[in-house]
């Protein structure tokens, strides 16, 4: 089996190339990054071959389309960070570059595709969030996923026969997380600070609900989206939106420290308040369940990746 990984070197992506390389020993994975929020210390146990490139220009898709061919293809490139605005670069590269992808995947390679979308799309959309309810993206980020998943929707239609999973990842965590920096997760960005004995800070007055996700669990529905007969959009969440006080509350409880929260003044004017993800679609069709509550994703965390310095 021969696969490609778009966006290799950051977070998911390598967590997702980890787990193809343990249980598809045979596999030929390809992986592709330009580096712009990934590192190359997450590719270090990498064993297939790596490819410098931008998924935005077509030249670099034209070059692919020649010299390979694939199975499957894992689309998880993207910018990442939410607070760019400026909004001809980031559908460039997320939804333009998703489209020169589709093309030869479909039309070439006769190739799967899984590609990230986000819970973005939601934005303040009442929750539970259903796939094919509200949509209201807060910002440009959002927006250029969701023009992700109408053009997924369309290929769909245009090639009943391929398949094409999207799935609409809500707020994760995990190991692989920090070279995103500033934009790495919530439960990373407290977890680093109160383990060095700071305390944490949360916009007033902490009651802000997200679904956090593990890791783990994001790459099990990938596998999933991979192994089963399944097309279409699928929620990746855990089902049960939690407090930022919640998860300060349980980081004191693993670290062993009883840190009072600072409260301050949120600085957005875009901002989800609550995100929690209706489960039924992806129960049912992807046969996907989250194995992970937050406490114990967290616990997985900090005591068998943050506290070594993984
Ligand atoms: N982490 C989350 O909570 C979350 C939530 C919803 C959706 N997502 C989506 O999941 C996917 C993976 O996100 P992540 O959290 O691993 O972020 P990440 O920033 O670690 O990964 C994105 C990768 O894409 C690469 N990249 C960016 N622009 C590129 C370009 N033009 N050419 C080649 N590579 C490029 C980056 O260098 C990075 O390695 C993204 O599509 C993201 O939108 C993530």
């Amino acid at each position: 089996m021969r696969i490609l990984v778009t966006g290799g070197a950051g977070f998911i992506g390598s967590n997702l190339i980890r787990e193809l390389q343990n249980k598809y020993p045979d596999a030929e994975i390809v992986a592709v990054d330009n580096f712009s929020s990934g590192c190359f210390q997450n590719l270090i146990d990498f064993k297939g071959e790596f490819i410098p490139g931008d998924i935005s220009k077509k030249e670099f898709w034209d070059y692919m389309a020649e010299k390979y061919t694939f199975d499957v293809v894992f689309h998880q490139g993207a910018i990442t960070d939410t607070t760019v605005t400026d909004q001809k670069l980031m559908t460039e590269v997320n939804t333009l570059g998703f489209k020169y992808l589709l093309d030869i995947a479909l039309k070439r390679w006769n190739a799967k595709v899984i590609y990230a979308s986000s819970a973005a799309v939601y934005g303040n959309c009442p929750a539970p969030m259903k796939e094919d309810g509200c949509l209201k993206p807060e910002n440009v980020y959002g927006f250029s996923k969701l023009m992700m998943d109408r053009l997924a929707q369309k290929y769909l239609k245009l090639y009943p026969d391929a398949y094409i999973v999207g799935l609409r990842y809500f707020n994760v965590y995990g190991p692989g997380e920090s070279c995103k920096g500033k934009f790495a997760s919530m439960v990373y960005q407290l977890a680093v600070k109160m383990m060095r004995g700071e305390k944490p800070r949360l916009f007033k007055w902490g009651e802000q609900k997200r679904d956090f996700i593990y890791v783990k669990d994001v790459i099990k529905a990938n596998l999933l989206a991979m192994e089963k007969e399944v097309r279409g959009i699928f929620n990746v969440g855990t089902g049960k939106a939690r407090s930022f006080n919640e998860l300060v509350e349980i980081l004191n409880a693993v670290l062993g420290t009883s840190l009072e929260t600072e409260y301050f003044d949120n600085p957005y004017s875009f901002y989800q308040n609550y995100t929690e993800a209706d489960l039924t679609k992806s129960k049912t069709e992807l046969g996907f369940s989250p194995s992970w509550s937050l406490e114990e994703g967290v616990k997985d965390y900090v005591e068998n990746f943050l506290k070594t310095d993984r």
